[in-house]
């Protein structure tokens, strides 16, 4: 497949994205959203590949935003397409049934920051960069900005954030629990590479499964969340996976699990 504005890497069961516009801190314009979107629909259905890692070119910034040259040309239909599109895009990378890691290997503003949000595992090199400041362009976030960073920071810190539109480092984005490890940004790839592997020798159902309990339910209130992880508690102990994984626990061995 063909990309303009993205690499794509397939090794070992690890599927590599790269948003690739480094003249532009690899801003995300509509083109490549939309390309974002078919590489993932294509890694979705590629059973070689388990995990994805997104990360961006270069070593400036993993993405600076949303293109702002194309939003400032929106109007009032064109701009809720924009937003629904966007919203569109990252909702299915959060309900991939395979994880997603984001390496975030410099700026994440705007857009950028949404896409590490909505990926399922975030870690970031010691120069990264996080911030929501549409606020000083007159905007507000439209690719889920101002529901997810409340959902992952609190409401307290997340309105800060968005009203004032300041960007805060790694070290803060750790304390407050956006990521969940800083690496010096040499070894950003090797560690999110290593997380992918050890990603990849776990029953795949066993992963799509919690990805699912997780983010169907932290939509629903407790008792509905609850029964959508004893549904799935249910499902998991009909597959060969789960006899393999509890077998091999007490015959002192590895698991090797097939995905049944
Ligand atoms: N959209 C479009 N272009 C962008 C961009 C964005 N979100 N972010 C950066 N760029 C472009 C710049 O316009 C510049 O292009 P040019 O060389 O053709 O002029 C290039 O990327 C490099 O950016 P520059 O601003 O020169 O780098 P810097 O190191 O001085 O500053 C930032 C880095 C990230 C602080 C700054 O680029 C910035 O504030 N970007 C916008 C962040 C933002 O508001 N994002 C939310 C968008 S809704």
């Amino acid at each position: 497949m063909e990309t303009k504005n993205l690499l794509l890497k397939i090794d070992n069961n690890i599927g590599l994205i790269t948003i690739n516009r480094p003249d532009k801190l690899n801003a995300l314009n509509a083109e490549t959203v939309t390309e974002l979107f078919q590489v993932l629909k294509k890694l979705r259905q590629n059973d070689s590949v388990s995990v994805i890692i997104i990360t961006g070119s270069g070593e400036k910034a993993f993405v600076a935003g949303a293109d702002i040259a194309e939003i400032s040309r929106h109007d009032e239909i064109s701009g809720r397409i924009f937003a629904t599109r966007g919203q569109r895009v990252y909702r299915y990378l959060e309900k991939l049934e395979k994880p997603v890691i984001a390496a975030i290997n410099g700026f994440a503003l705007g857009g950028g920051c949404e896409l590490a949000m909505a990926c399922h595992i975030r870690i970031a090199s010691d120069n990264a960069k996080f911030g929501q400041p549409e606020i000083n362009l007159g905007l507000l976030p439209g690719y889920g900005g101002t529901q997810r960073l409340p959902r992952l920071i609190g409401t307290t810190k997340a309105l800060y954030f968005l009203l004032t539109g300041e960007m805060f480092d790694a070290q803060k984005a750790l304390e407050m629990g956006l990521i969940s490890e800083i690496v010096p940004q040499s070894e950003l790839m090797t560690r999110a590479t290593k997380i992918a592997e050890i990603l990849c020798e776990k029953s795949p159902i066993a992963v799509k499964y919690i990805l699912q309990a997780v983010t169907e339910g932290i939509e629903q209130n407790l008792d509905t969340a609850l029964h959508i992880e004893s549904e799935l508690f249910g499902n998991i102990c009909a597959t060969e996976d789960m006899k393999e994984g509890t077998a091999a626990f007490l015959e002192k061995r590895k698991p090797n699990f097939k995905g049944k």
